[in-house]
């Protein structure tokens, strides 16, 4: 396979952008027969989320008024978070045929972008089926802490490896979510919140096996240079994102408190939403698993410190 990678340092955000266009040659058979595989698998595992969820075992007299208008903030800030995996995706794949990466790669990710939507789709329903999907933050401050991690940005950047954003993304950040997500699915009582999040998971365990093993088959023609650059976006994704209360906002510096409690109501509800003391060990253990797998490829992923976490 040979790449056509932008020219690095070029001191230009969007270089990628100036490769010129070229497809060929294409070889549609497979350099990747385990990305080809979970591409084969996304597709056989298609579910609808208008009729493959029993939404008519949805209960709402069971909970209070407050209950259900937590769980709506709470569904329809679901659905947002995972209309940004579908707003980042374009710009990823436009990366891959720019620097004409593997065809596994777009096959994949496609479908990915699909699941995506799924999600955003689904939890949209949820949060009607509670009362009313909320198309904004009830908090207007949210906005900004919603909105993106960055990566859309950093698509293009010659001087971001796509390594970096998938090391970054995907086996850093998709992984947390992903370890938070499993214990979320512990304990949601309601059956149709339940569905509906192990149908997510089951679409999620694809996403991160695809960063994972993207990163494998690339790691024998990283260079240290490549390897450091890896390291550092993860550090910063840790930092600067993960630790700032991107995906938990108990997390952040200036925690939004009425957030924080309306998760935990509907936590305490078992409509979904976990709390602090459920994420934190949760978290330290999925970053302690990644930093003995990203040793395995050379990076040793530093400590972390946090206010509420220690050092861990
Ligand atoms: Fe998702
Ligand atoms: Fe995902």
């Amino acid at each position: 396979m040979v790449y056509t990678l932008a020219p690095t340092r070029s001191g230009r955000p969007h270089a990628v952008l100036d490769i010129p266009d070229g497809h060929f040659p294409l070889e549609l058979e497979g350099a990747m027969p385990a990305i080809r595989e979970l591409y084969r698998r996304a597709k056989s595992a298609e579910w609808n989320p208008a009729t493959d969820i029993p939404w008519d075992l949805l209960d709402t007299s069971k909970y209070t008024s407050d209950e259900l208008f937590a769980a709506r903030q709470y569904w329809s800030r679901r659905a947002w978070s995972e209309y940004g995996a579908i707003a980042e995706s374009p710009a990823l794949l436009l990366r891959f045929a720019k620097e004409h990466r593997e065809p596994e790669l777009s096959l994949f990710w496609t479908i990915r972008t699909q699941e995506e939507i799924r999600h955003a789709d689904v939890c949209r329903r949820m949060a009607d089926a509670l009362g009313g999907y909320l198309p904004e933050p009830v908090t207007k401050d949210l906005e900004e802490s919603v909105a993106t991690h960055g990566v859309r940005g950093m698509s293009f950047d010659a001087d971001t490896p796509l390594e970096a954003l998938f090391a970054s993304l995907i086996c850093c950040a998709e992984v947390i979510a992903f370890d938070v997500f499993r214990a979320l699915i512990k304990t949601t009582t309601d059956p149709v919140a339940k569905q509906i999040l192990q149908l997510i998971f089951r679409d999620e365990v694809r996403h991160c096996e695809f960063g994972w093993k993207y990163m494998e088959y690339r790691l024998p023609n990283l260079s240290s240079e490549d390897l450091s650059a890896v390291r550092d976006k993860v550090v910063w994704m840790m930092e600067d994102v993960e630790l700032k209360g991107y995906h938990s906002t108990w997390l952040s510096p200036t925690p939004d408190i009425s957030e924080m409690e309306t998760d935990r109501l509907v936590y305490e509800a078992g409509l979904g939403a976990t709390v602090e003391e459920v994420e934190k060990p949760v978290i330290v253990e999925s970053v302690q698993g990644m930093r003995e797998r990203m040793r395995e490829w050379g990076i040793e992923v530093p400590l972390f410190e946090h206010p509420k976490m220690g050092t861990f």
